[in-house]
């Protein structure tokens, strides 16, 4: 059987291609095909063109073209779809004068959903993420990375991670897993943090790495989680076992940056606090800051510095932090259009730091660009120029969506 297929013609392609790694971007740098066609070998993208020259080579078409603007499937590279329980209660309460460590002190916050998180069955948060991931997936996200971190014991730290694989067997996003034990030191927990960090790193790593349930880690530094010192030795920790390292970063207050840039993480998230004087000490790394807008509107606080952190040249990215807290909306291209308009982002810049930005910060080399040899992600939406996408604030429902050469979002 011929697994080629051509797909086409669309009215606009973006490919994102070529586009510098670091730094401002310009929407003239957008490398736009016009009348564009997508020659589809199997999972893989085999040509990229003009419609009309591609077809003139290969006889197969499958008639899929019209007025849309194809793009890179998008990339959250920061979510915490995994969870059971509802926060609707904490938010109430944000909205009424409390703050989010308030509400933590109080037994709301990241603890609440833990035990709510812990009584869940498997099958449960099974069920839980892969209905998230199907959702973000008809949105055009195609690749999703995916925290535990609301297990906080050996039990059911595995428990969430081993869902997050099995429910990957029924969605077709792939999700990344990360392993986030170290997110707060759990309330039931006796001992000290640092206790608590030597027990993720005695007890729950080595089963991570032998049952091969993740090859990330993620670590929360801030008032009410982690602390510097604690977080030092973690990573260095981590990073021995061969982990790769992301970390929870400058949320509320200064701290795990510096630790992200000492230990070569490779994104450092949130910066909603970060100074100048941390842009310039991420600019001079290869740490990727990951704004996270979806947290600064769940929280109804400010954005982190992304129009400084381009200027200074670092790589932008964007996720959604979809979790039943702090960002409890989900909708990454609307939470990255929102942050561009604050912080001013080119749409090229908030463009690729869904995609072809992102794709580096989970380790990822084969997709985020439409071009031959990456993984056949794309996008259509119902449009005829690009800008469209980011002018109407992610309100443009995506039309298809292909995942891997296989349509899995069509338009009826
Ligand atoms: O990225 N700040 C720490 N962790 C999450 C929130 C998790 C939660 O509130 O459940 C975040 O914002
Ligand atoms: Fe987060």
């Amino acid at each position: 059987m011929n697994k080629l297929k051509l797909l086409g013609p669309f009215s606009q392609l973006l490919t994102m291609e070529e586009l510098p790694a670091k730094g401002p971007v310009s929407d003239e740098q957008l490398q736009i095909i016009s009348n564009a066609g997508i020659l589809v070998n199997g999972e893989f993208i085999e040509a990229v063109g003009s419609y009309r020259e591609l077809k003139s080579l290969t006889p197969v078409t499958e008639d899929t073209g019209g007025i849309y603007t194809v793009m890179p499937g998008l990339i959250d590279v920061h979510s915490h779809i995994c969870w059971a329980g509802s926060r609707a209660g904490d938010y109430a309460r944000r909205l009424s004068g409390w703050s989010y460590l308030q509400i933590a002190e109080e037994g709301g916050g990241i603890w609440y959903t833990v035990t709510k998180t812990r009584q869940a069955s498997e099958e449960m948060l099974v069920q839980i993420t892969a209905a998230h991931a199907e959702i973000m997936l008809m949105e055009g996200v195609t690749t999703i990375e995916v925290k535990s971190g609301y297990g906080l014991n050996k039990e059911s730290e595995l428990k969430m991670l081993k869902a997050i694989s099995i429910a990957s067997e029924f969605t077709s996003a792939d999700l990344i897993p990360t392993c986030l034990a170290a997110h707060i030191k759990p309330g039931d927990f006796e001992g000290t943090a640092m206790e608590y960090l030597v027990y993720i790193i005695n007890e729950i790593l080595p089963s991570v790495k032998s049952e091969n349930l993740a090859r990330r880690v993620d670590i929360y530094i801030d008032k009410g989680a982690f602390n510097e010192e604690e977080g030092r030795y973690f990573m260095k920790a981590a990073r021995d076992m061969n982990f790769e390292l992301s970390v929870h970063a400058d949320q509320f207050n200064i701290g795990g940056l510096n630790l992200a840039v000492e230990f070569g993480a490779l994104s450092a998230d949130h910066l909603e606090a970060t100074t100048d004087e941390g842009i310039r000490m991420i600019a001079a790394s290869n740490v990727a800051p990951v704004a996270l807008p979806g947290a600064s509107i769940g929280l109804g606080t400010g954005f982190a510095p992304a129009r400084k952190l381009l200027n200074q040249g670092t790589t932008l990215v964007i996720g959604s932090d979809w979790n039943p807290g702090s960002a409890p909306m989900g909708k990454l291209l609307l939470q990255a259009s929102i942050l561009g308009v604050y912080e001013k982002l080119t749409m090229a810049e908030t463009l690729a730091a869904i995609t072809c930005r992102a794709a580096p910060v989970l380790g990822l080399s084969d997709r985020g660009i439409i071009k031959p040899g990456m993984m056949a992600d794309f996008i259509a939406f119902p449009c005829s120029d690009y800008r469209e996408i980011i002018y109407s604030q992610g309100a443009i429902p995506v039309a298809e969506v292909w995942k891997r050469g296989r349509r899995v979002r069509n338009k009826e």
